[in-house]
């Protein structure tokens, strides 16, 4: 099948737009940037090791937080002897009875499910029922059979979970295996000795959301993959091999570490052998350690040192990636392997000069984001990751912050492959035994990751970040961090004690707003950088231009912002201007559910963002590329359909990186402005249907022209798919823009038409959204209305390859209908399921 690399794309891009004084759509840019995405060649790893995705055929119901009759007898005060025993569990074993269960596949993410309810308590978390006060539904419990070979018999076999919400129990085969308490960690059990050698095993987790963790939307459930990983019992320490990259000249040299257990029974001597290769699939370095003894029961550190020649920098613009692929050899057999996926790329922080990345000063253009998406709530698969960090990139945006928490896998990789930088945040600032294990695991799990320049250890913690105990906690989280990754200065999001206390520990000072301390900050601290770890939280409502408090909709002119916070122009006059600011972390680049500010009920979710849940631009998104990217941009607002406001004055904006704008009312010019320097340009102009022309000039010569156009009514539907091919592996998603047009093709920017959706053939209905903060429909019902003319369907492949054909309709096609089919393709060796 014919596949554009990604410089073919990348210039057919850049003709189109050469070509035409049109720029090309936000929308045309992530499209590109998907197809264009260098899919990760499969690498072959050697070794008997399996690593295998159980995310199908799971069962699921409520169970209940209160009543132990509602929740399969659960934590009932245990009233025989059996029932206190090791293995008693009979929800775990064959002959508990699920066919009344709900068959589900995972990522699973229960709270989109319930209704919204009226009550404040849950605001925070995007009014869905769970808490103390909603007992049905903040338990699930998880079930999932599979079998084991008898051959499996003297492997060592762990469940690996990427991450559940929230407190979560695990049994299998009668057995309880463990417990995992914090929401956003990697978790895993050694259950080799609870497995059924050559029949069936029965798993189970009983999650529980009551508590939650954050003040924002955070799903429940298990909302990430799970995985049965087998090994030797002579194998590699999970997360624990390391790739660093040190860049020399136009090498890089490498110093390779991991550690190997022997869960065997007898000492066996073994050795670690490291191969390179580029993102090609070419050799281009190995390296071998000496050989070691390792104790039955014991486990060794091997280390080796190996060179790139001419080494591929990895960068946002290009996130060339490498790959190591590291063996542990007994006696010439291999009895353990993996992929290391890895960069090269230097990063410092100057106190004066800001970031550097390969050498050159680099300005972070960045936003922070929370992990829920429009029809899918935390569940996020893999896909719609990517989608995300196209939409971000779409924007000239080079980096993100993973407020506040440690990322999921599929997040971080999609940054590495797509060319984001990433700050990376733990959820707890606490050196306690939890505190330090999350961080260990966020540092161990990721530390080969080229996108990751920062380590953050927490944000806001107002209670103790100006203490003495946040000065001591901070130090003990930073030097462990400095342990575990060398290459890496680690900051923190510091809100209202900055210089106090846990600031005294930080190796790069982080500050939310605040704009006002900030030049202070850098004369009394002359030898710690400094980084915007959060700014701008600016308020708005995509395609809304009018505040209207009654329907909670804020106007997307770049104007409103809560008291502690600051307008997009604002944070970034200052931060783009002064070479000492590395840069910083917009709130947000997407809205999230919860924390709806700055409404609260019907709002249900943050109007921060600068693209909606959906991943819309608002218009701020082209205001940060109008300073942040390079290609010539012009972006006029607001929309021209304004009924019955004729003779009204309306405000008209420009955001554009042209030298001057020219503005024309149905044909009659408003007068040529100069642009002013990371700012925008305004007319007032009287409202007469028709159409609002911008010219933008550079250089004296019309550059680029953008038009709003008043439109007639919805006539017939579009829709557009992010890729019209996508795996048939049960688990590959495409994106799809619904908008409702005229009869000449233009989206009309205030229709509502209620969309229906049937989806057939080769996939799946997922999840809709349309981006409105206010908007209580389902999230998992085949209809959306339409928001501002826009919304979103997701439809993930099945296993057969053939095609997914969509039909949308409005008034059962009565007034406007469309069709899409999506190509599944048979997804190759892919990756191996249980
Ligand atoms: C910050 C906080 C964020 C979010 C934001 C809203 O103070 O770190 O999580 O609440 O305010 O402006």
């Amino acid at each position: 099948m014919f596949r554009p690399s990604r410089r073919e794309l990348l210039q057919s891009g850049l003709a189109a737009s050469a070509a035409s004084l049109v720029p090309r759509s936000a929308f045309a840019r992530v499209d590109a940037l998907l197809a264009a995405f260098d899919e990760q060649k499969p690498v072959e790893v050697p070794g008997p090791r399996e690593h295998l995705l159980m995310d199908f055929d799971w069962k699921f119901t409520f169970g209940n937080a209160c009543d132990p009759a509602k929740d399969l007898g659960f934590f009932a005060f245990q009233s025989d002897y059996i029932s206190s025993k090791t293995g008693s569990f009979g929800f775990a074993t064959a002959k508990f009875d699920d066919s009344k269960w709900r068959k589900l596949q995972l990522p699973h993410d229960w709270a989109i499910e319930l209704p919204f309810v009226d009550d404040q308590e849950l605001m925070a978390h995007g009014f869905k029922p769970m808490g103390r006060k909603y007992p049905a539904t903040s338990v699930g419990w998880y079930r999932k059979s599979f079998s084991t070979p008898q051959s499996d018999w003297g492997k060592r076999i762990w469940v690996e979970f990427d991450g559940a919400m929230q407190e979560t129990l695990v049994f299998l085969n009668g057995c309880y295996i463990g417990r995992n308490d914090q929401g956003y960690a990697p978790f895993r059990y050694d259950v080799t000795d609870f497995i059924n050698y050559g029949g069936e095993n029965y798993l189970v987790a009983r999650v529980d959301a009551t508590k939650g963790d954050g003040w924002f939307y955070e799903g429940a459930g298990i909302y990430r993959h799970v995985w049965l990983t087998k090994f030797d019992p002579v194998h590699l320490g999970r997360w624990e091999s390391f790739v660093r990259a040190d860049v020399k000249g136009r090498d890089a040299a490498l110093t390779l570490s991991t550690v190997v257990r022997n869960h065997g029974k007898k000492a066996e001597s073994a050795l670690v052998r490291w191969k390179v290769l580029d993102a090609d699939g070419k050799q281009v370095a190995t390296a071998a350690s000496e050989a070691q003894s390792i104790d039955a029961g014991d486990e060794r550190s091997f280390t080796a040192t190996a060179a790139i020649r001419d080494a591929q920098l990895w960068s946002p613009e290009s996130p060339k990636m490498y790959s190591a692929v590291v063996t542990v050899e007994v006696g010439g057999t291999v009895r353990d392997g993996e992929e290391v996926p890895f960069g090269v790329r230097s990063i410092r922080f100057d106190v004066n000069k800001g970031f550097f990345l390969n050498g050159e000063p680099v300005k972070i253009k960045g936003t922070c984001n929370h992990q829920d998406h429009a029809g899918v709530g935390a569940a996020v698969p893999d896909a719609v990751q990517r989608f995300r960090a196209a939409v971000l990139k779409a924007m000239d945006s080079n980096a993100v912050r993973t407020s506040h928490n440690m990322p999921t896998p599929a997040w971080v990789e999609a940054c590495d492959r797509m060319g984001l930088m990433m700050m990376c945040e733990t959820r707890s600032m606490s050196s306690n035994r939890e505190g330090l294990t999350e961080l260990e695991v966020m540092i161990k799990r990721f530390r080969n990751s080229p996108s990751i320049i920062l380590w953050s250890m927490g944000n806001e913690e107002v209670i103790i970040e100006g203490q003495p105990l946040g000065e001591r906690i901070v130090r003990t989280m930073v030097e462990r961090s400095h342990e575990l990754d060398p290459t890496r200065l680690c900051t923190a999001a510091i809100n209202q004690d900055a210089g106090k206390g846990a600031s005294l520990a930080l190796d790069v000072e982080g500050i939310n707003y605040s704009l006002g301390i900030i030049e202070g900050y850098h004369r009394d601290h002359p030898t710690q950088p400094l980084v915007g770890s959060e700014t701008a939280s600016t308020v708005s409502t995509r395609g809304i231009y009018i505040t209207d408090k009654l329907r909670n909709w804020v106007s997307a002119y770049d104007l409103n912002h809560p008291s502690w916070a600051e307008l997009a122009q604002e944070w970034w006059q200052m931060y783009g201007t002064r070479d000492y600011l590395s840069g910083g972390f917009a709130w947000t680049g997407f809205d999230y559910r919860g924390e709806p500010t700055p409404y609260g009920w019907p709002s249900i979710s943050s109007q921060f963002g600068i693209v909606d849940t959906c991943g819309f631009p608002k218009d701020a998104f082209y205001y940060y590329k109008s300073v942040w990217g390079k290609e010539p941009m012009l972006h006029l607002f607001p929309h021209w359909n304004w009924g019955e406001r004729i003779g009204e004055e309306v405000s008209v904006w420009v955001y554009s990186n042209l030298d001057e704008v020219e503005l024309f009312h149905n044909g009659k010019s408003q007068g040529r402005q100069k642009m002013p320097a990371l700012g925008h340009l305004e007319w007032k102009v009287k409202y007469e249907p028709g159409s609002i022309e911008a010219h933008g000039f550079k250089g004296g010569k019309q550059a680029l022209t953008a038009k709003r156009e008043t439109t007639g009514p919805v006539a017939s539907l579009k829709m557009t798919a992010d890729r019209t091919t996508i795996d048939a592996d049960g688990q590959d998603c495409a994106v799809i823009r619904v908008e409702g047009v005229d009869s000449q093709g233009r989206t009309v920017p205030v229709a509502d038409d209620l969309v229906e959706f049937k989806v057939t053939g080769a996939g799946a209905f997922l999840g809709v959204g349309n981006g409105d903060p206010n908007c209580q429909e389902s999230d998992l019902s085949p209809k959306r209305s339409l928001f501002n003319g826009l919304a979103q369907l997701i439809v993930r492949s099945s296993d057969q390859a053939g095609t997914i054909q969509v039909e949308a309709s409005v008034r059962e096609g009565k007034v406007a209908a469309a069709n899409l089919s999506i190509t599944t393709r048979a997804a190759g060796a892919g990756v191996k399921r249980v």
